[in-house]
């Protein structure tokens, strides 16, 4: 069936106590309102997004990702609340899914199954214990809606209804294009409500539907502990998946990995790890506390405690504790303490000994170290670049390299060695003797 879609996204979002607009505070990496056009994009090609606070903003966030969303601002003066906020929406299709923007767990099954169900008017709900917050909703005999009351406009008894509006309906189009008109703002809030439309189906002997929806995908977030809840709930569904596909996770409510993270093979993944932006972690081993931020990993095994910066590719490699890496490629590569590999190419077979550094900086740009096949660079080398080091080189220990070095050198530029004998009771005096 072929649907439009409209999503709600012109809210102060005032309850979340913040400058940056509701739908661009982020889970698992990624805004609120990216997440539902995410899914919303599976289900359809005609999706509108409606803005009104800090609408500018938000369209730029959004372009980065989408180009195909239409924009409308609504025309929050004249008709606020969410039933203003379709007043401008032009649908293609004979339905329209109409969401709350600040639903990042639903997903795209989730949109489809209203769709299961014929009738002009369909709404979703869920009971829950604490209710408050969500707008009630009253069922008569048959068990059909009769009507959906907003929080602020409840009696103390309707207070107690637990069961609540999800924020998702399925209008026939010709439905909610003739009714939109006759909503009223009579209320608490001396807002145009979308629930009211429920009310006026009612009225018509439209008989309304609801499907029983579950709170865990459905929660709307509207407080910054609304956030940390629908956080975990994606986190938690974010790593069953890997575990049901094969990833092995130490202690996964410790992990953080985010929603564009891909792990493949049989992966470990030890406890708090994060997992960050675009990075694939390809049947390797992920030590306890390491960060990987947009990299590639691959038949290594990396940490514990160790930092891999964007743009780093690495394969068939052994990096170890407080080792960072940037922007580098490593192949067939050791590294196994306390070095910083930064915009650097290392080949098969070369050791990477404790303390090294790429100087990848000079104050004003950055500049490559590519080090060649078998190399060993002795602990406390200090690579100065731009610098190209040829095959089959050895570092000895304590090196500041300078210059190129030519295959099968040895690069040394240590000060003699002097040692005197019985130094420390000339220096302390006799009585330590
Ligand atoms: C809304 C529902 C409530 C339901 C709950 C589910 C109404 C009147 N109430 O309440 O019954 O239980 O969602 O989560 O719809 N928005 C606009 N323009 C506006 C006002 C809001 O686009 O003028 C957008 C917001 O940006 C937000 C969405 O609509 O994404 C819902 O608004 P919100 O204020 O969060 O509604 P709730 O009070 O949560
Ligand atoms: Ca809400």
């Amino acid at each position: 069936m072929n649907i439009s879609l409209a999503i709600m996204a012109a809210g102060f979002g005032t309850r979340m106590k913040s400058n940056i607009p509701k739908v661009l505070h982020k889970i698992s990496g990624y805004e609120m309102l990216y997440h539902i056009i995410n899914e919303s994009k599976k289900v359809t090609d005609d999706i509108t997004v409606i803005l009104y606070h800090q609408a500018t903003l938000i369209k730029k966030e959004m372009d980065k990702y989408f180009d195909d969303i239409n924009y409308i601002i609504q025309d929050v003066e004249n008709f606020p609340g969410t039933g203003g906020a379709l007043r401008g929406v032009e649908a293609k299709y004979e339905k329209i899914l109409v969401l709350n923007a600040d639903m990042p767990l639903l997903e795209t099954q989730d949109m489809l199954s209203f769709t299961k169900i014929d009738a002009p008017v369909i709404m979703s709900s869920f009971k829950c214990d604490d209710p408050s917050g969500y707008g009630r909703v009253i069922l008569d005999k048959q068990k059909l809606v009769n009507k959906i009351i907003e929080e602020k406009d409840t009696t103390q008894d309707e207070k107690n209804i637990k069961l609540v509006n999800a924020g998702v309906y399925l209008f026939d189009t010709s439905f909610l294009k003739e009714n939109l008109k006759n909503l009223k703002n009579d209320n608490t809030q001396k807002e145009f409500y979308i629930t009211d439309l429920i009310k006026i189906a009612n009225e018509k002997n439209i008989k309304v539907k609801s499907i029983e929806v579950d709170i865990d995908t459905f929660m709307g977030v509207n407080s910054k502990y609304h956030l940390a809840l629908a956080e975990e709930l994606m986190q938690t569904r974010i790593k069953r998946r890997f575990m049901e596909s094969g990833v092995i996770m130490r202690l996964p409510n410790t992990i953080y990995i985010e929603s564009s993270v891909e792990i493949s093979k049989e992966s470990v993944i030890e406890n708090g790890v994060s997992l960050l932006g675009n990075s694939k972690i390809i049947n390797s081993h992920i030590k306890t506390n390491s960060v990987i931020e947009n990299s590639v990993i691959e038949n290594s095994d990396i940490g514990p405690m160790a930092r891999i910066r964007p743009n780093s590719f690495i394969k068939n490699t052994h990096i170890g504790n407080f080792v960072e890496v940037k922007k580098s490629t490593l192949n067939g590569v050791k590294a196994g303490h306390l070095s910083y590999l930064g915009d650097s190419i290392i080949s098969e077979g070369t050791n990477i000994g404790c303390g090294t550094i790429t100087c990848n900086y000079d104050g004003i740009s950055k500049h490559k170290t590519i080090i060649g096949k078998n190399v060993f660079v002795g602990s406390d080398t200090q690579l100065v670049a731009p610098v190209i080091i040829e095959d089959d080189v050895i570092i000895a220990s304590g090196t500041t390299v300078t210059k190129d070095i030519k295959k099968g050198s040895l690069a040394i530029n240590r000060a003699p060695l002097k040692i005197i004998d019985n130094f420390f009771y000339k220096f302390f005096g006799k009585e330590h003797e």
